[in-house]
């Protein structure tokens, strides 16, 4: 099997180093420091047990972003991993290197990746995907895995990707001997909202705050704030008709603090780097549903706008 990850930033290397241990053909879609850094020195990984591996550059292809012939539909498999912001340029270079029966799976933080991907792949090559696994970049060519989560994967409505296909069994068993832990869900809206729930509560109020997760736990004023966010985000799933009443946001939200206590969360990594944080398809989502199903969502837009400030004074200086 040939597997490409497409936006290898924390989580992306977290799959690269696993997949690494297996006997799969890498291609590492990859730019700039980064992409020269996969490329000439490998990969370092620090294991949530504190393993340091190394990852040696000939383990992978890297591709920059001008995605050289010889790659083209090669893959059988690429997994979505950049930011938000980044998923039409990364679904346009998934429909350049995969196969014709090739899958796509997006694990972005967010919403509506999926679809993009649909809108140039086709309902049948991609099934939707989330992860809690939870990493940290500590500069071009490392990495540090911070909290052992799982891979969720999903159908999409309509569509009959499921595991009775061989491509999807063996996709799962990859991850399954990769370690990724994956998981099989059978409601994909159910699960979008769910990952969508934890990153509303916890990711703009720690870049907001400079804290890492724990923080959100241990100060019971964030703590409250983050319930908040969450709370009001499950009100407009709800609306949305998804079936959230196996998942209780408070023992939830603390069960992925306490897993992911030490961790800098995404967006909090994002502003200290002066990044576009995620923050559009994160509370930008939740405010945009809400309006359309005509559900108050003050708590979130003004998180949304808060983080748009941090973005703007970032650019401006
Ligand atoms: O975006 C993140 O950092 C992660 O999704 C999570 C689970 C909030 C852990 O930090």
């Amino acid at each position: 099997m040939r597997v490409a990850i497409l936006g290898v930033g924390a989580i992306g290397s977290v799959f690269a180093a696993a997949f690494a241990k297996t006997d799969v053909d890498l291609i590492l879609y990859s730019r700039g420091s980064q992409s020269a850094a996969l490329a000439s020195t490998g990969l370092i990984l620090t294991t949530v047990d504190g393993d340091v591996e190394h990852h040696q550059p000939d383990r992978w292809v890297v591709s920059d972003l001008e995605i050289i012939e010889p790659l083209y539909s090669c893959a059988d498999v690429a997994f979505i991993c950049g930011k938000s912001n980044s998923t039409p340029a990364l679904a346009v270079a998934a429909e350049i290197l995969l196969r014709p029966n090739g899958i796509a799976i997006s694990v972005q933080n967010g919403m509506g990746h999926a679809e993009r991907l649909v809108a140039r792949l086709g309902k049948h090559r991609v099934l939707a995907g989330c992860t809690t696994h939870a990493a940290m970049r500590n500069g071009p060519g490392e990495a540090q895995w911070t909290g052992r989560g799982a891979v969720r994967l999903a159908s999409l409505d309509e569509s009959d990707l499921t595991p009775d296909d061989r491509r999807v069994d063996d996709l799962l068993n990859l991850l399954d001997i990769s370690g990724l832990n994956p998981e099989w869900e059978f409601d994909c809206a159910e699960m979008l909202w769910q990952k969508l729930l934890i990153n509303v509560a916890i990711n703009p109020l720690a870049a907001i705050c400079g804290v890492r997760n724990g923080e959100l736990l241990a100060r019971p004023d964030l703590h409250e704030q983050a319930l908040s966010a969450m709370l009001e985000a499950f009100q407009v799933a709800t609306a949305e008709g998804v079936d959230m009443s196996f998942f209780d946001c408070e023992p939830e939200l603390k069960r992925v603090l306490e897993a992911t206590a030490t961790n800098r969360c995404s967006m909090l990594q994002d502003v200290m780097a002066g990044r576009l944080t995620e923050i559009d398809s994160l509370c930008g989502e939740v405010v945009r549903r809400g309006e359309e199903l005509g559900i108050p969502t003050p708590l979130n837009q003004q998180l949304l706008t808060l983080v748009k400030g941090i973005e703007h004074s970032t650019k401006t200086g």
